[in-house]
């Protein structure tokens, strides 16, 4: 059975990923900033203060994490915040950079001492940062900050390969959770059950790649 660490942990698609991890057995590290009720009735593993945010935040986490082996990171943690052009506002791009494109990339390097052969990374991205699927425009920060966690995707699979360490993109589909104000076409159970597919099919064959929760590649 896996060690599975998964960030934002606390609500949506990440409580429902730990929820299921726990279900088939995995041993669940829930990262978050608060815990939840809902997280703490699990009964997993829960750090909180985990702000992928703060470079100090996370150094703590991997303190704590010393001499865990980590099978699997998955990094959920996410923010959406409506930009269109006519109400643009570069603070809010700039935090969501900050939460979806730099902070997997803080998380993931930080913690990789603690993975090995084997060991696989999953970033939740969203099909919103696919240039070539961009047929509506807007959502600036969003979708330029997704489209940036992309490509550290991509490198991160290849400098992580040598180490036998595979890394994938995946979109969870347009699932009902706060990010979406309860909007979308799938439920969190439907979205986690799809990507824990995706991930345990994630291999050395198949590593740099961008996948929907339902399993179609999605195009960068
Ligand atoms: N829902 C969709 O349709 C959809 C579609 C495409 C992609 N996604 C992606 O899927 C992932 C999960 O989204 P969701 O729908 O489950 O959203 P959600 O319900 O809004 O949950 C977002 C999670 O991210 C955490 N988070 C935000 N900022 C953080 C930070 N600085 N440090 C640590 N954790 C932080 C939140 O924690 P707090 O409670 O502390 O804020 C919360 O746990 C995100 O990456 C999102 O972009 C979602």
């Amino acid at each position: 059975m896996a060690t599975v660490i998964i960030t934002g942990a606390n609500r949506g698609i990440g409580l429902e990923l730990c929820r299921q991890f726990q279900e088939r057995g995995d041993t669940v590290i829930a990262a978050c900033r608060n815990s939840s009720e809902a997280l703490d009735k699990l009964g997993v593993r829960v750090e909180a203060g985990v702000d992928v945010c703060s470079a100090q935040a996370v150094s703590l986490f991997v303190e704590i994490l010393s001499g865990q082996k980590i099978d699997i990171l998955v990094n959920c943690a996410g923010t959406l915040e409506g930009n269109t052009l006519n109400s643009l506002d570069f603070d809010s791009i700039r935090r969501q950079f900050e939460v979806n494109s730099i902070g997997p990339l803080r998380i993931s390097a930080a913690l990789l001492p603690r993975l090995s052969a084997g060991s696989k990374i999953a970033i939740i991205t969203s099909r919103m940062g696919s240039i070539a699927d961009n047929d509506s425009g807007g959502q600036y920060g969003y979708r330029m900050s997704k489209t940036a966690i992309n490509m550290a995707a991509k490198s991160l699979s290849i400098d992580l390969a040598p180490k036998n360490i595979a890394v994938g993109l995946f979109h969870p589909g347009f699932v009902r959770t706060e990010m979406t104000g309860g909007n979308g076409l799938i439920n969190a159970d439907e979205s986690a059950a799809g990507l824990i597919q995706r991930i345990d099919d994630l291999s050395m064959e198949n590593t740099g790649s961008f996948y929907h929760a339902n399993g179609e590649p999605l195009p960068w």
